[in-house]
């Protein structure tokens, strides 16, 4: 299903691409053990070595048992308080949030949980989503951001596998309009969508970079006032650009 010798062309491909920040919206690993996460560790400090600031949040197989979830074992291994002077962790609140630029903001969130072989939810608490809205309140009308989260808002997945408190979720960013971009995973389908006419971000879910059928990642090329977006596929033994959109920021 997975073809992970994808991954060790990628981080000399994004320096020649000249991205400056990757963003990996979770599920680094599958079973959430000590050695997936010392693998998932070495290219993130590959990508590192290349001059690239790396993002992590975890997904619902990063903390796939009740030991890997109660020890909250992804924070051994990535960050959890992106900015020292910000009060807010992933770990602790659910929430973290940095520095970008002058203008924009990136914002993680951690809604993974340990589930039952049949099942891939996450939770938005209520605990997190508070915290969230404190954090959203802290930024400016001017101020832009990204926001991660492992899981879409929109309850279109099986219940199965949804986010819970998905609705509370697009109702709060329905609130705060400098949420620009919206980035997931989950789903394993590549799929852009801008909702701005909704009042909501434009979504980006990168699907799975080492799925073995449809195999893709996003470049952001973020400008004052739009988004370039180019689709890298897995094409014939190598990344190729497949598809290039560019979207206004209202
Ligand atoms: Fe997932």
């Amino acid at each position: 299903m997975f073809s992970y010798e994808r991954l060790s062309s990628l981080p000399v491909i994004l320096a020649k691409s000249g991205i400056t920040h990757l963003l990996i919206t979770g599920d680094l690993t599958t079973t959430s053990s000590p050695a997936e996460f010392e693998r998932s560790l070495a290219f993130v400090q590959d990508v590192e070595k290349q001059g690239i600031s790396v993002f992590c949040i975890p997904g619902n197989h990063d903390q796939y048992t009740r030991s890997a979830y109660r020890d909250r074992l992804f924070y051994d291994y990535f960050p959890s308080q992106w900015d020292k002077k910000s009060p807010y962790s992933l770990k602790e609140q659910g929430v973290t949030s940095c520095r970008l630029s002058a203008d924009w903001h990136l914002v993680g969130l951690d809604t993974a949980l340990a589930t039952s072989w049949f099942f891939s939810t996450g939770l938005f608490s209520e605990a997190v989503e508070k915290n969230l809205s404190q954090l959203l309140s802290s930024f400016s009308s001017h101020d832009q951001i990204i926001l991660m989260n492992h899981f879409p808002f929109f309850q279109h997945e099986s219940p199965r596998k949804r986010l819970v408190r998905g609705e509370a979720l697009r109702k709060l960013l329905e609130k705060f309009p400098q949420v620009k971009i919206y980035c997931h995973g989950h789903t394993h389908r590549q799929c852009l969508a801008d909702l701005q006419s909704s009042h909501l971000p434009i979504v980006f879910d990168s699907g799975s970079t080492v799925l073995r059928k449809g195999g893709s990642w996003h470049q952001m090329d973020i400008l004052p006032h739009q988004v370039i977006t180019n689709v890298y596929s897995w094409k014939e033994s190598q990344w190729e650009p497949s598809r290039q959109e560019t979207y206004g920021l209202v």
